[in-house]
């Protein structure tokens, strides 16, 4: 193999430049060239292709977003014009495609395999840690940093005025970013899709807990579960003084954490000797610590999550 390609799609993630790095610097010590695309599956059809070398990743390892610009595109589910972006490829000498990103990131992946049987590999690249195959996705780490941060932020002003907070979190339809972070920043309840939660059962909890003198509560809602908004809403029909905090896209900024970094480059690595041991649609995964690769056919299947034991330690610990 001697010339690949690499793109970032959907939403950033932080860590997909400590990936960049690792794809670029591993590929080079094996004699293969990396041409970067822009604005992910976008810049494939419009043939936005950029040579990138290794010391064109120079001090990216502590950048937040990704070099290569990302997007989401819509044109790409059309098949003529994924042969347009095939033939772009072609035309470029290009042998295989590295694609960071989340689950329809991978879904684009796998139909240009499918299609035309172009080399593929996947890298998790999202914050929501929704990807089936692998424990861990490249920006959760540093993500749930983010909330617990803002969580921790929240709780001093809660617990100065005996208030009662709803933070919003990210994560699409996944309750991870939720429920790890619920349990890292010492919520006191959380809302996810997985799981019907009666608000009035709620309200009874803070008000019992009031009279034993626990006067603040810090609940999380995964913006799958509808939000903080629309649960706010709810809250107001029994409590009115209570106050709202959408994390936001902070949860997708900033520098990767040690994790991250860690994981972009073992992932980084294990992609490029998954196309070097020939495979031809893969995803690289994170198992029992140790970067993996498996079918990218895997990968776009629906993650199932049981988070039953960290829900139970989160009320055990409130
Ligand atoms: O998939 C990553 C993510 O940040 C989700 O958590 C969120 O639902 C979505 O992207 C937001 O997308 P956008 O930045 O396009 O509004």
């Amino acid at each position: 193999m001697k010339k690949i390609a690499i793109l970032t799609s959907g939403g950033d993630a932080p860590g997909m430049n400590c990936a960049i790095r690792s794809v670029v610097r591993v590929a080079s010590n094996n004699n293969i060239e990396v041409t970067g695309v822009g604005y992910g599956y976008q810049g494939l059809i419009e043939k936005d292709f950029k040579k990138i070398g290794p010391r064109d990743v120079s001090n990216i390892i502590s950048r937040g977003g990704t070099i290569l610009k990302t997007a989401r595109s819509e044109d790409f589910f059309k098949k003529d014009i994924r042969k347009k972006s095939y033939e772009n490829l072609v035309t470029e000498c290009i042998e295989a495609l590295v694609v960071i990103g989340g689950n329809g990131s991978y879904k684009g992946a796998l139909s240009l395999h499918n299609d035309f049987n172009l080399p593929v590999v996947g890298i998790p690249g999202t914050i929501d840690n929704d990807i089936n195959g692998t424990q861990r996705t490249l920006g959760f780490d540093t993500a749930l940093n983010t909330a617990m941060d803002a969580i921790d932020k929240v709780k001093d002003t809660a617990t100065s005025m005996d208030r009662i907070f709803l933070i919003e979190v990210m994560g699409r339809d996944s309750g991870s970013i939720a429920v790890y972070a619920s349990l890292a920043g010492g919520a006191e309840d959380v809302i996810i899709p997985q799981e019907d939660k009666d608000v009035g059962q709620i309200i009874e909890k803070i008000k019992e807990a009031r009279s034993k003198g626990k006067r603040s509560w810090i609940i999380i809602i995964a913006e799958g579960a509808g939000g903080a908004d629309l649960f706010a809403h709810r809250f107001k029909k029994f409590m009115s003084d209570i106050r709202i905090t959408v994390i936001g896209h902070t949860q997708r900024g900033g520098a990767a954490s040690v994790f991250d970094r860690f994981l972009g480059a073992v992932m980084g690595k294990e992609a490029v000797d998954a196309l070097l041991r020939n495979e031809k649609a893969s995803a690289i995964g994170w198992l029992d610590d140790r970067a993996y690769s498996y079918p990218l056919q895997e990968a776009v299947k629906p993650k199932k999550e049981d988070f039953t034991y960290l829900l139970e330690l989160i009320k055990m610990l409130t």
